[in-house]
């Protein structure tokens, strides 16, 4: 079963690969399936077909640069031609769930620069409604009591992410709120009332920004268009 999903995140990966063009600035996502695209791209580059990464995650960057992909600052762009990212959930509407593996800000940073964002994933991610994945919030410490407060009141239970014993520390020295809101009957309206509450960095629920989301079907990609 490991096997077949290696797979099915390579079918993705290396289709959506071929959406990127020469001298495109691409954004490089985060996690697994993210990671098979970035190899895939880094052994395209060649004279004829120059590309520039920007990276979502120090964990990216390191991956880009031992590939040999020249890379731009994620601050230092204005614009990103494509970005290509995973995600732990997503509906056919092209909402999505982010940040399992915790670089949800500059992933998000990145999908907003993007004209095109192509979002790779298999079977296992596609949902009728959000939330049996718990949204992961950025937070910055001296707001945590604010936020557990302010989720509960949107009738979310907050745990904070440990990782080997340790509470996870993001590439942005935050920590991480995985939280759980049943199933969301309205994500948009969620997004709204979380970016409103000081302290929250970003949370993991995308909405509208994904252009594309390819999932691997077993020999089939099954594709959802924005
Ligand atoms: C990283 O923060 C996440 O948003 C990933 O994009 C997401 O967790 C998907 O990862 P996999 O491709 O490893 O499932």
């Amino acid at each position: 079963a490991t096997d077949d999903k290696y797979q099915d995140k390579l079918v993705v990966a290396k289709a959506a690969v071929a959406y990127v063009k020469h001298n495109d600035i691409v954004g490089l996502g985060t996690g697994s399936t993210a990671t098979l695209a970035i190899k895939e791209l880094a052994k395209l580059i060649n004279n004829d077909f120059k590309i520039t990464g920007v990276p979502s995650s120090e964990a990216t960057k390191e991956l880009a640069i031992s590939l040999g992909i020249p890379l731009l600052e994620l601050g230092e762009v204005s614009s990103i031609d494509i970005s290509i990212d995973g995600a732990d959930e997503f509906t056919k509407d092209l909402n999505l769930i982010k940040g399992g593996g915790g670089a949800l800000f500059r992933e998000k940073i990145v999908a907003s620069l993007s004209k095109k964002q192509v979002i790779i994933t298999d079977r296992s991610k596609l949902v009728d409604k959000l939330g049996a994945f718990k949204v992961p919030i950025e937070v910055n410490a001296n707001a945590e009591a604010y936020v557990v407060r302010e989720l509960k009141k949107l009738k979310g239970k907050p745990v904070k992410r440990i990782k080997e014993g340790k509470t996870f520390i993001t590439d942005n020295d935050n920590f991480i709120l995985d939280t759980d809101f049943g199933l969301i009957d309205d994500p948009r309206m969620l997004d709204v009332k979380l970016n409103q509450i000081v302290g929250v960095i970003a949370h993991g629920i995308f909405i509208n920004l994904a252009s594309t989301v390819l999932m691997a079907n077993g020999d089939f990609i099954d594709s959802y268009h924005n």
